[in-house]
């Protein structure tokens, strides 16, 4: 069956008040891919219904950053939600989301400063914001979030510790292309020479996670990077860090738990990022 399309608050309500059961809900900005597909696929286990929303957040934007050519695929992604049984697609109108400009918004503090904050300015208070009002408008029991947006994950966990949201928050495997390379809204804008230069984001984290202890895995990975950045077209790279999953600060060279290897980088014009969890033994525990 095809999903109900709410485009305002009220088509919204009407639609989820006849929902049954356990409402699980996938906020996207569309130009939806298999990545999108597994969050929903997941959804529909852990829940009766699925609502995805589809909504190209301009307040997650800096000022020269991609928004006005942020791929917009509305027909394919109703389709894709139809194939998956999604019971309502919430794609509100700027006037719907933002009727008045803000004056109340979400910062992400500390952690929304660092590493990808640190590249993108505001972009994560942009992101909780438009989450929490996500969250209010569809009233779901759980929200799913991919760990590919592995720092995105980690400030909404938070946002829901520190604000005290009744939400449960589900983080899912990010989803890859055969070779490696993570699958984003984004890659349709690389170039075939551009996608073989992403390619070392990918490769390097495998790298990285193969080594030995955090600066044997940091070093492994950047000896990719170092390879990529020469290569024609280049890697811009922004960054590569081994740090807390949950708080996105560094671990140190005698770490041992479990860490994420967050990379990211700009080629041609397309800003990519990528991420793998790693884990460190003990040194007195077997590997
Ligand atoms: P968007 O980039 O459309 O991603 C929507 C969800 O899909 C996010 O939770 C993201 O982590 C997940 N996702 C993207 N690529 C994935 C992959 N390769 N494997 C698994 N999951 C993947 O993230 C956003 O939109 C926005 O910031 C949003 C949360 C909707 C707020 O505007």
């Amino acid at each position: 069956m095809a999903p109900i399309v709410a485009r305002t608050r009220e088509e919204l309500n009407t639609a989820i008040n006849a929902l049954p059961g356990k409402i699980a809900l996938v906020p996207t900005m569309g130009a939806l891919h298999e990545g999108h597909r597994s969050l929903i696929g997941r959804a529909g286990e852990l829940a009766d219904s699925v609502v995805v929303s589809i909504f190209v957040n301009p307040l997650q934007f800096g000022p020269n950053e991609d928004l006005d050519r942020y791929p917009r695929t509305f027909d394919a992604d109703l389709a894709i939600c139809a194939a998956e049984g999604v019971a309502v697609v919430f794609a509100p109108t700027l006037e719907v989301m933002y009727p008045v400009p803000n004056e109340i918004t979400i910062s992400a503090g500390r952690m929304g400063t660092i590493v990808e904050g640190a590249c993108r300015p505001g972009h994560f208070d942009g992101v909780l914001t438009v989450v929490m009002k996500l969250f209010n408008l569809v009233r779901a029991d759980c929200v799913l979030f991919g760990e590919k947006d592995a720092q995105q994950l980690a400030v909404i966990r938070r946002m829901v510790t520190d604000l005290a949201l009744s939400i449960e928050i589900v983080g899912c495997p990010t989803v890859r292309e055969p070779d490696g390379l993570a699958l984003s809204s984004r890659n349709r804008f690389l170039a075939p020479a551009e996608r073989a230069t992403a390619l070392a984001l990918s490769h390097a984290l495998h790298a990285g996670a193969s080594a030995q202890g955090p600066s044997g895995a940091r070093r492994a990975a950047r000896a990719v990077l170092d390879e990529a950045v020469k290569s024609d077209p280049p890697l811009e790279l922004d960054y590569l860090v081994l740090v807390d999953p949950a708080t996105f600060t560094p671990v140190p060279d005698t770490f041992s738990g479990t860490a994420v290897l967050a990379v990211a980088g700009k080629v041609g014009s397309t800003h990519l990022i990528d991420n793998v969890i790693v884990n460190f033994p003990r040194r007195d525990e077997p590997a």
